[in-house]
């Protein structure tokens, strides 16, 4: 029988409200066991130890969180064939994509959630989480990266995104699935290019002194004194492929001379932002390519722990 850790951190999955109802209701109140009371037989198909390790909604997740996932993850890691992680869906994208970059394991390691609490009528959790344990109990998983498994559907840690607040189907956006499964059937059909977990250079280092990164959005008429977060790096969300006004053009360039390090990316959520001779001829910014603004910032936190040169950083967005 495989042998699965769970690790519970809260979320709608472990939320309750009134009963059948799926709004109104509080996220992170239910332990992992009541959700696998209501997977029939599971326990008889997979070994299964439980990790409590937060109950909380995921808006409440931070860095120390993160970095106390990662040390659950590789301290339990070689006991285990798989983990599941369940993980509210607002950042679970973030907590994914951290633990892809930093994670010392090539052991299937699952995210999954619910966008409906435990106590509504069809609650989405238990499907889900039942998915996810299959998932990560299958060598086809293995080496492949965090994954995070919803509406029967595989995502890698890297391109998983909420694109949807309402609907069940929460991540579907084009072309970023690696695979399907139909109930318990897995069906891969890609893989992750990008460099990941036992790979990647951030696996063994110390993360105990992360510089702080912040996300600036601009929008029509922005006032460029957003720029003066204080913080050693900055991602600038602007719009199309990156752009944002001659006035932040100015402002960036004076801060970069001051020793501040800025990400370009983009508030559209489809698309890539590359490197541009006429926007940044002196090419000072680091191009976030398919990275949204909140992975961005995960990669330039950890990039700048490990490095202060700015060529390097550019290869590890583009290795990353
Ligand atoms: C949360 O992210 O914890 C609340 C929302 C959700 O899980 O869907």
């Amino acid at each position: 029988m495989k042998k699965i850790a769970i690790i519970a951190t809260g979320g709608t999955i472990a939320g309750s409200g009134h009963m059948g109802k799926t709004t109104n209701y509080k996220a992170g109140t239910l332990s992992v066991e009541n959700i696998l009371a209501s997977i029939p037989d599971i326990k008889s198909e997979f070994d299964i130890s439980l990790f409590p390790l937060l109950s909380v909604d995921s808006n409440e997740m931070n860095i120390t969180h993160w970095i106390a996932l990662k040390k659950k993850i590789d301290e339990i890691s070689s006991e285990f064939d798989g983990i599941v992680i369940t993980h509210g869906t607002d950042t679970i994208e973030e907590t994914a994509y951290f633990l892809t970059l930093t994670i010392n394991t090539d052991k299937p390691v699952v995210l999954t959630g619910a966008m409906r609490p435990a106590t509504a009528t069809s609650a989405d959790g238990p499907f889900n989480l039942w998915q996810a344990i299959h998932l990560a109990g299958s060598s086809l998983s293995y080496g492949q990266g965090v994954l995070a498994l919803f509406s029967s559907t595989i995502y890698s840690a890297r391109d998983i995104q909420k694109i949807s607040n309402y609907k069940i189907d929460a991540f579907e956006k084009a072309n970023t699935a690696l695979g399907f499964m139909k109930d318990d059937e897995i069906f891969f059909s890609s893989r992750q290019m990008k460099k990941h977990t036992t790979s990647s250079i951030f696996s063994s280092m110390d993360l105990s002194h992360l510089p702080e990164v912040d996300i600036v959005p601009y929008y029509a008429g922005a006032d460029s004194y957003l720029l003066h977060t204080g913080a050693k790096g900055i991602v600038v969300m602007g719009t199309g492929s990156g752009n944002f006004s001659m006035k932040w053009k100015k402002e960036i360039e004076t801060l970069q001379k001051e020793g501040k390090f800025f990400v370009r990316s983009s508030r559209v959520i489809d698309g890539i932002v590359f490197g541009d001779e006429v926007f940044d001829p002196h090419h000072i910014m680091i191009p976030s390519l398919t990275l949204s603004p909140y992975k961005a910032r995960i990669l330039l936190m950890l990039g700048l722990a490990y490095t202060n040169d700015l060529d390097k950083l550019k290869e590890i967005f583009v290795q990353y």
